[in-house]
């Protein structure tokens, strides 16, 4: 699962791209609402709960930042702008169910689909979740607790810098590595101390690959063994099918 112990002051991160970030997150709210933002009433309580955690996150550890919030919006849509984060709320019930989420960069996932539905459901798509990530996933779930939260990272390579990636675009990058973008989320999960609901956001950062090629020169060999060492139906869902072959001609 990779997950690894996670210090509070660290739950959320802020860069140099927080006004810019924050101002696309208001404009895909706004042309978009179905697309980004999607909720329960199961997962109300939650919500306001995740709100009041999050200012009082912020209070602590930046307190130079804005706690105000539009009057009138679903919690997870006020807690969505005030931080480059998205967020999910997954609730107890019958089992894990995500209940409410603003996911204004998902990774090429179409979230109206997903809400309601099981940890299980959500990953129907992941080659080998069944298999090896299920169990747990579902059992990290049900241990963990609000004074110890985890983070772990997802990554993959696109062929385009763009935060908002719809499902349609699932597919291998084009071009050379000269066009490539490493997409890393860096994904937390915390449990609410209240509701005990279990809180998960996605942070997503794009770099370039040249840059990274450029300044790294670790990146291309691990790059290379990553791409070669993944399972075939890791490489079909990821869209990485021929990149390494590809990237070996290049270079
Ligand atoms: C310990 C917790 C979790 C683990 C180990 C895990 C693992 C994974 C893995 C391995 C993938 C494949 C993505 C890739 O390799 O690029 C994935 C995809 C995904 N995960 Fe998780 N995940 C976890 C929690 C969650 C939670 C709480 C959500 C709630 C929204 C979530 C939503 C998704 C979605 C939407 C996808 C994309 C699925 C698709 O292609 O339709 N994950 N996850």
């Amino acid at each position: 699962m990779g997950l690894r112990p996670l210090d509070p002051s660290k739950w959320l991160e802020f860069d140099e791209h927080c006004e810019e970030e924050l101002s696309l997150k208001a404009q895909l709210i706004e042309s978009d609402y179905d697309a980004v933002v999607a909720t329960n009433p199961e997962g109300d309580e939650a919500s306001k709960e995740l709100l009041r955690e999050l200012k009082s996150f912020l209070h602590d550890y930046y307190p130079g930042r804005s706690t105000e919030t539009v009057a009138g919006e679903h919690p997870v849509v006020q807690a969505s702008r005030l931080a480059q984060e998205d967020f999910c709320v997954l609730v107890k019930e019958d089992t894990w169910r995500l209940r409410a989420a603003c996911v204004c960069f998902p990774s090429r996932w179409d979230l109206a689909s997903k809400i309601g539905t099981t940890l299980d459901d959500i990953h129907s798509p992941v080659p080998l979740y069944d298999q090896e990530l299920a169990r747990p996933t579902n059992a990290f779930f049900d241990r963990l607790k609000p004074d110890k939260s985890f983070w772990r990272l997802n990554w993959t390579l696109l062929d385009s810098p763009v935060l908002h990636q719809r499902v349609e675009a699932r597919e291998t990058p084009r071009g050379d590595l000269s066009q490539w973008f490493f997409r890393v989320e860096r994904q937390t999960l915390r449990q609410l101390p209240i509701t005990r609901a279990t809180v998960f956001t996605i942070r997503t950062y794009v770099t370039s690959a040249s840059s990274l090629r450029e300044n790294d020169d670790e990146f291309v060999p691990a790059l290379l063994h990553a791409l070669d060492t993944a399972p075939a139906s890791v490489q079909r869902y990821k869209g990485w099918t021929g990149v390494a072959a590809r990237l070996r001609d290049e270079l």
